[in-house]
């Protein structure tokens, strides 16, 4: 029987993950489901952990659901740790878009300069539940979503030493789900071969007969008569160059239009930023208007509200990779995971974001090679700037967070760099212990 304990419960999105667990119920021989928070979360946890319960009774199962701010006790004896924790909450996240925007720079909560701060906050803290983890869970997997994911897994890889870890994101799942629908094929009958880091990957396209779709599938979403849909609800739709994203032969996903079109996204942002819309305030609305849902008594499953946060098909992530890891299932999936010469261009020991099926061991990727040159150089730039923010979070190292602030292509360099660094330092003083 399965203990699965979550970090980070009392987020929105635990329906999400409850309903996925209930979907596979028959692969899943659940006895316990911990949900763990801390005492700044403690309100959301009830709610929607008393949701959650509804939800488990309502399809008729005798899974234990327990709400607890004790992490040690919903480690002890884990065999698989998910965590959906945001360090500070969402008021830490309107400080990581609004303040880089405040000087004229896109904040991102994952890629830019709000991502990298979101990284100083949170790796400390995966650091800590590791080290509980080794005494109380040895042997459990530690399956991460809590962003930015692909540094946070690489945390816990490389620095952390757990590397019975799966760092997961639900984009790769959207844009399947897109290429089929748009060549009206079933899903299950292509293959795809995702290849990059998290928020920053590309994407291949096969049929059943071999032949690849790629090209086509350009051609259907990013063509001159298309009005270049994102399915990602949090990102803005504005559309790619054609001639570019068809020169580059591999489909970029939602994340590039930071980098391919960077001063249409700026632009919107600003304009978001001056209506005090941006990303961060949103949510916050969307959030309260959940929690005002999940305290309704009869509300025993997920709301449809809940598909207005970026994170749909979280579970279908999650909860797959749970079921494809406890019945050795082999599940295609795309994983933050230990390089190890996937990607060729990359050191061997980071964390890329690949295809490939999850077996009881663990994803074991498939071999995608070199990237071609105008990807090449990007993705190197964009890898050192992800193990920079990783060092300068675990020394607490000024130095190295200003030249992760300097090489990240969405923040200028210079002076700007240094004022944006210092600004979030003292908006995130309480969050950053190491620095
Ligand atoms: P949220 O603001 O609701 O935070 C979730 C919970 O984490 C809160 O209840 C909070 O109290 C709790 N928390 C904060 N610090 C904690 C700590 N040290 N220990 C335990 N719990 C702690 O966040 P959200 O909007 O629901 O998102 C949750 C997380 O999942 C975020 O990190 C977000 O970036 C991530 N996410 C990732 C993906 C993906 O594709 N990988 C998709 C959606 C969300
Ligand atoms: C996408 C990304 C997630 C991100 C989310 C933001 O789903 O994959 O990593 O956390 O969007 O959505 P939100 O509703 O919080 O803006
Ligand atoms: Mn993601």
């Amino acid at each position: 029987a399965l203990k699965i304990a979550t970090i980070g419960g009392g987020s929105s999105y635990t329906p999400e993950l409850i309903e996925g667990y209930i979907k596979r119920k028959d692969e899943l021989p659940i006895k316990e489901i911990w949900l763990v928070d801390i005492e700044a979360g403690k309100e959301k946890l009830e709610t929607v952990g008393a949701m959650a319960k509804r939800m488990v009774k309502a399809a008729g199962l005798d899974w234990e659901v327990h709400l607890t701010l004790d992490r040690r006790a919903a480690l002890k004896d884990a065999d698989f740790v998910s965590t959906q924790f945001r360090v500070g909450l969402l008021d830490a996240r309107i400080k990581d878009e609004r303040i880089p925007l405040s000087h004229g720079v896109l904040g991102q909560e994952t890629n830019g300069a709000g991502g990298m701060f979101k990284a100083f906050r949170t790796i400390p803290v995966i650091l800590g539940i590791i080290e509980d983890m080794k005494e109380l869970c040895p042997d459990a997997w530690l399956v991460n979503f809590t962003n930015p994911a692909g540094m946070v897994t690489e945390a816990a890889i490389k620095h952390g030493g757990w590397k019975k870890t799966a760092g997961l994101c639900n984009v790769p799942i959207g844009h399947r789900k897109q290429a089929a629908e748009k060549l009206g094929i079933p899903e299950d009958d292509l293959f795809f071969k995702f290849a990059g880091i998290n928020h920053f990957h590309w994407h291949r396209v096969w049929d059943k007969q071999g032949n690849e779709r790629t090209q086509e599938l350009i051609d259907l979403i990013y063509g001159p008569q298309e009005d270049s849909e994102s399915h990602l609800k949090n990102i803005h739709n504005a559309p790619f160059h054609y001639e570019q994203i068809k020169d580059l032969g591999m489909l970029p996903c939602g994340y590039h239009r930071y980098y391919y079109i960077e001063d249409e996204m700026l632009k919107h942002s600003i304009e978001e930023f001056e209506k005090g819309e941006t990303r961060a305030q949103v949510v916050k609305e969307t959030e309260a208007r959940l929690f005002e849902l999940y305290k309704d008594p009869n509300l025993d499953y997920k709301p449809k509200e809940l598909e207005q946060r970026g994170g749909t098909h979280y579970s279908d992530a999650a909860c797959e990779l749970i079921a494809s890891i406890h019945n050795d299932k082999r599940t295609d999936m795309v994983v933050s995971t230990e390089n190890n010469g996937t990607i060729t261009d990359l050191p061997y020991d980071c964390v890329v974001e690949v295809s490939g099926p999850v077996t009881a061991h663990g994803h074991e990727p498939y071999n995608w090679g070199a990237f071609p040159p105008a990807a090449r150089g990007i993705i190197q730039v964009m890898k050192g700037m992800e193990e920079t923010v990783i060092r300068a979070a675990i020394e607490g190292n000024y130095g190295a967070a200003l030249h992760a602030f300097t090489i990240n292509p969405l923040v200028p360099g210079g002076s700007m760099a240094k004022t944006l660094l210092d600004e979030l330092l003292i908006a995130h003083k309480e969050h950053l212990p190491n620095f």
